[in-house]
């Protein structure tokens, strides 16, 4: 029996910046964003649309009626959730009418908690091999206006179905894991903007993601020849390339070709979106499987996790056969291509007024045509919901 992912969806917000007039507004060179760190745009979430509803958004586009009357886990990752006590995935769980006789739980590690969740639900179903298990990654990065994290912002979810005899990829057993307190990034209980020692979280990464590497190499005994592609969380696209240099010596010159054409591909979404946190090395696979066209099922997928704080993990996946099939590549070219450029006046605007606690009695209305759920505002201290019918 193999288990693994059987569908992946995502929603991002459609409003952006353009990170070259960022740049300039900034008074950076624009090669700077779109060379130096290699991203040219970043989503930004409207007051409408939180963790909750763009994780319920990202859900709703892949679940059908027989996979939610197989749901008994839901599992939501994330490092911006909404509530200090109750799990956003409870709401997400009504949201989507999943059944009662189901377990629903968030998991906070920073970026890595979607991985978390994904291991649970592994196990979960070894156990349960008729269940399915929804986990999913939704975060909004915030490191605030005019700060060297703030081209590295960005907004959105995935959802992963997970199952036995998965259609996409099925998952190797083993992990390679490893775990430090250290501080590279981190969020104080009283802030909505993230702290960062920028320099410090790039050589942890590259760092944790050599050991993880080097602990699979050894466990599995697979090489770099074994894998045609390895996925990243990709908190900026020039950050998973740095950590795939430092392993592509091991590789024959064909190879190293071949691993760094399918790492382009890999990032072409993230380079849209910008860091989702959470969800950031499954939009990496995403990205990877909608537009490489040179993939075959069969092939090895490897993945790289990483939630700063800071856990690590490398594991690995082959794909399945007709996988293609499950995949929806034209949705997600429309979706960016439906997205509204914001001006850099409306984007810090915006920003502000998300610092800003919501009013009581207000009443936010949805503003992304592509969004099935939003938020609403909040009656009695509650979070309201609503579904566009
Ligand atoms: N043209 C092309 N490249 C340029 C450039 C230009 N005009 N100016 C600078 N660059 C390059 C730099 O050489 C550097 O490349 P390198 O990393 O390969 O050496 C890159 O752009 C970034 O420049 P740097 O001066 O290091 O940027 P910064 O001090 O503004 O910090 C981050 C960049 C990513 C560290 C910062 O945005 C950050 O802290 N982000 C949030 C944390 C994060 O994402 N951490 C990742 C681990 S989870």
């Amino acid at each position: 029996m193999t288990i693994g992912i059987d569908k992946i969806g995502f929603y991002t917000p459609n409003q952006y910046v353009d990170l070259v007039e960022l740049a300039l507004k900034r008074r950076i060179d624009p090669a700077k964003f779109t060379i130096g760190i290699g991203q040219d745009k970043m989503a930004v979430a409207p007051l409408s649309q939180d963790v909750v509803s763009m994780g319920a958004n990202a859900a709703a586009k892949i679940l059908t009626p027989e996979d939610k009357a197989a749901i008994d886990l839901v599992i939501l990752g994330t490092e911006s959730g909404v509530d200090n006590s109750k799990a956003g995935a409870l709401i997400i769980h009504r949201l989507l009418k999943l059944p009662n006789t189901a377990r629903v739980l968030e998991i906070k590690e920073a970026c890595y908690g979607a991985t978390a969740g994904l291991q649970y639900a592994k196990l979960h179903l070894l156990q349960n091999p008729k269940a399915k298990a929804l986990v999913i990654g939704s975060d909004i990065a915030r490191y605030g206006l005019e700060t060297s994290g703030e081209v590295t912002q960005g907004a959105g979810a995935v959802a992963l179905l997970l199952s036995a005899e998965p259609h996409i990829l099925a998952l190797d057993l083993p992990s390679s894991y490893y775990s430090e307190d250290i501080d590279d990034f981190w969020r104080p209980l009283d802030q909505l903007t993230a702290e960062v020692d920028g320099k410090y979280s790039t050589t942890a990464y590259i760092e944790f993601f050599e050991k993880v590497f080097k602990d699979y190499q050894a466990k599995t005994g697979l090489t770099l020849e074994d894998y045609a592609a390895i996925t990243y969380h990709l908190p900026y696209t020039k950050m998973g390339l740095k950590a795939l240099k430092q392993v592509l010596p091991m590789a024959s010159d064909e190879k190293q070709t071949e691993l760094q054409q399918h790492y382009q591909q890999e990032t072409l979404y993230s380079r849209q979106v910008g860091n989702i946190y959470t969800g950031s090395l499954y939009l990496a696979l995403l990205s990877l499987l909608n537009n490489d066209r040179v993939l075959k099922p069969g092939m090895r997928i490897g993945l790289y996790s990483y939630g700063s704080g800071a856990v690590a993990e490398f594991f690995s996946g082959k794909l399945q056969p007709n996988y293609t099939k499950y995949l929806d590549p034209i949705y997600y070219l429309e979706l960016f291509e439906k997205r509204q450029k914001l001006t850099i006046a409306d984007y810090e605007a915006q920003f502000k007024a998300q610092l800003e606690p919501i009013a009581p009695g207000q009443v936010l209305e949805n503003q992304d045509p592509s969004a099935q759920f939003y938020f609403a505002g909040v009656v009695d201290k509650k979070r309201q919901y609503k579904e566009i019918k």
